[in-house]
C-alpha cells in the first residue's frame, strides 16, 4: 500500500525558466564565449553533475559551494568574465523565491497522502520557498542531511527513515531519469518521471506530465491493494515449483498457492478477480499440457485476472505446451500477459538438465520477473507471441507407468501424493495404468518402493539421450 510520496523539487516543484535563471543566463552568455542559451544550461547541467558526485562524505561541499565550484569550472571553459558572487545573488533568490510550477498547489491540495521534499538543495532554501507558497510537506530531506546529492542511495534511505515507511510503500515523483528515476530504484522505491514538456518516451518507468497525473494514478494504486497474488502449480517431483518459486519471488512477497496435483480441492472456487495477479506453472509432458493440470485448468474461473504462463521441461523441448496452456487459460476467462519456459532436471532420467534450475537459471529467472513486474506497472498487455502450433501435436503414448516393487512397505504414501488416484491405498501393488498420467510423483516419495520396470526404463532413457543433448535456455515472452 502507498503510504507516501517522496517528491523531488528544482525542475519538479520550481520552474527552472524563472526570472532569475534567465538573468543567469543572460549575463553568463553576454559575459562570455558562449551565445546559446540551450548549449549553456546542457554544460551548466554536466558540470553541475561532476561537483556533485565528486562531494560525498568528507569531501562534501554544500549545494552553495558546488553552485559556486560549478560557475568556476564551466567559466573556465567559455572563458566567462561574469562576476560569481553576482551569479550565486541570482541562484540564492531562484531557490528561495523562486516560481513554482502550477500544477504543485493543486497537487498538494488533492493529495491525502504525506509529501516529502527530496532535494539536492539546502534545507534553509527550500523550507522558505515552500512556506512561502503556503504549502506544507510532511518532511524535508536534503542532500546536507546525508552529505551526498542525488543519485545517492542514502538520501533516499534517509527519506524512508524519516517517512517511516518501506520502499514499496513510496513512490518518488522527479522530473531527472539519471536523479530521480536512478536514485529511488537504487533504494528499492518505485519511481514516477515527470516530462511535463514530454521527452524521450521511457519503457521502463511510469511517466506522466503533470503532477495532478499522480491522483488518479493514486487511486488505481488504492485498487491494486486488494490486488492477490496466486501462485497455481502441478509439480510432481519439483522441479516446476523450484522454478516458479524463483520467478515468483522476484515478482511478490507472497502468494496464495493453489495445488493442481490435489485431487480434492474445488478449483472452481477460488474468488479470482481482474486485478489479480496469478502464475500457473506446469511440467511439458510430450510437449502438451500434463492432463490431469489440463482438466483441473478448465474448471477455473479466471474473471478477469492476469496470468503468467510457465511450462517447465527436461532439456527436449516444451512443443505446444504454452499455446495450450494460453488457450486453456484464456477459455477460463483469464488474461494472459507473459509467458515463460524454462528448465529443471527431467523427472524421468535426471541426467537430463542435471542440476537446474542452476545459478545461472536463478539469475535469469529473476530478471524475467523483474520484466513481467515492469509490464505488471505499465498496465499495457499486448498478448504474448507464444511458440508452439495449433492444432497441438498429438499426447505421445506415456510409457513410464511406475509400479511396487519388491521393497513396498505398504506404507500408502504413494497413494496419498498421486493426482489421479491411480494407486490403491490398501495396497500399492494395485495400480490403474489407465489413470496413471506417468508424473512420477510417487518415484519421488518412494524411490526403491515404486519403479518404472527396467525394459521399459532403459527404452526411454536411450531416446532421451538422442534428443535432451545440449544446454536449453530459458525464455520470456
Ligand atoms: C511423462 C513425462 C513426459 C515428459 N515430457 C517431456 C518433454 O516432452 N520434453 C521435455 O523437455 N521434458 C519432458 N519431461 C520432463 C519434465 O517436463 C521436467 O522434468 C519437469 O521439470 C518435471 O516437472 P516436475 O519436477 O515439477 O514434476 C517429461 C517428464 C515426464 C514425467
Ligand atoms: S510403494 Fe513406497 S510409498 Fe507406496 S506404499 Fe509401497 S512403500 Fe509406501
Ligand atoms: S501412479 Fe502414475 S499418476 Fe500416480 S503418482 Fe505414480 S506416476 Fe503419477
Amino acid at each position: 500500500m502507498i503510504k507516501a510520496i517522496f517528491l523531488d523539487y528544482t525542475g519538479t516543484i520550481l520552474r527552472e525558466d524563472c526570472w532569475q535563471m534567465k538573468e543567469v543566463q543572460r549575463r553568463v552568455c553576454a559575459a562570455s564565449t558562449c551565445r546559446d542559451e540551450d548549449h549553456l544550461l546542457a554544460r551548466f547541467h554536466a558540470h553541475l553533475k561532476d561537483w556533485e558526485a565528486q562531494s560525498v562524505g568528507a569531501t562534501y561541499r554544500d549545494a552553495d559551494e558546488v553552485v559556486t565550484c560549478t560557475f568556476r569550472s564551466l567559466g573556465e571553459e567559455i572563458s566567462m568574465t561574469e562576476d560569481i558572487p553576482s551569479l550565486m545573488k541570482l541562484m540564492r533568490s531562484f531557490w528561495a523565491d523562486g516560481a513554482f510550477f502550477p500544477d504543485v498547489a493543486p497537487f498538494f491540495a488533492l493529495c491525502s497522502l504525506p509529501i516529502y521534499v527530496i532535494s539536492n538543495n539546502g534545507e534553509g532554501y527550500v523550507a522558505r520557498a515552500m512556506a512561502k507558497h503556503g504549502l506544507n510537506p510532511a518532511g524535508l530531506v536534503c542532500a546536507d542531511h546525508v552529505r551526498a546529492y542525488k543519485p545517492a542511495r542514502s538520501l533516499f534511505e534517509r527519506a524512508l527513515e524519516v517517512s517511516g515507511c518501506r520502499p514499496e510503500e513510496v513512490l518518488h515523483v522527479g522530473d531527472s531519469y539519471d536523479s530521480d528515476v536512478t536514485g529511488a530504484r537504487s533504494a528499492g522505491i518505485r519511481p514516477i518521471l515527470l516530462q511535463r514538456k514530454g521527452g524521450p518516451a521511457r519503457a521502463d518507468v511510469t511517466t506522466i506530465s503533470s503532477l495532478t497525473h499522480l491522483i488518479p494514478l493514486l487511486k488505481e494504486e488504492r485498487k491494486h491493494d486488494s490486488m492477490k497474488y496466486y501462485k497455481i502449480l502441478f509439480s510432481p517431483t519439483g522441479g516446476t515449483k523450484k522454478a516458479a518459486d524463483i520467478l515468483m519471488h522476484s515478482l511478490c512477497r507472497e502468494a496464495v498457492q493453489v495445488d493442481l496435483m490435489d485431487r480434492e480441492a474445488d478449483f472452481g472456487a477460488i474468488p479470482f478477480a481482474a486485478e489479480d495477479v496469478c502464475l500457473v506453472a506446469v511440467p511439458s509432458f510430450g510437449g502438451r499440457v500434463p492432463v490431469p493440470a489440463a482438466q483441473r485448468l478448465a474448471k477455473m474461473e479466471g474473471n478477469g485476472a492476469r496470468v503468467i504462463l510457465m511450462t517447465v521441461y527436461g532439456n527436449r523441448h516444451y512443443d505446444d505446451t504454452l499455446v495450450e496452456l494460453e488457450d486453456l487459460l484464456s477459455q477460463a476467462g483469464f488474461r494472459p500477459v507473459a509467458g515463460v519456459a524454462a528448465l529443471a532436471e527431467h523427472s524421468m532420467d535426471r541426467r537430463f538438465a542435471q542440476g537446474r534450475p542452476d545459478a545461472a537459471d536463478q539469475a535469469e529467472l529473476e530478471a524475467f520477473g523483474r520484466t513481467i513486474r515492469q509490464r505488471l506497472e505499465a498496465g499495457e498487455y499486448p498478448a504474448p507471441a507464444l511458440p508452439g502450433n495449433r492444432p497441438y501435436k498429438d499426447m505421445p503414448p506415456l510409457l513410464s507407468k511406475p509400479l511396487a516393487t519388491e521393497d513396498c512397505g505398504q506404507c500408502g504414501q504413494c497413494a496419498e501424493v498421486c493426482p489421479v488416484g491411480a494407486i490403491d491405498p490398501e495396497n500399492a501393488a494395485n495400480t490403474n495404468a489407465d489413470l496413471c498420467a506417468s508424473c512420477m510423483a510417487c518415484t519421488t516419495v518412494c524411490a526403491n518402493g515404486r519403479q518404472v520396470p527396467a525394459p521399459i526404463m532403459e527404452k526411454l532413457s536411450a531416446m532421451l539421450e538422442k534428443v535432451c543433448q545440449g544446454r536449453k535456455e530459458n525464455e520470456l515472452f
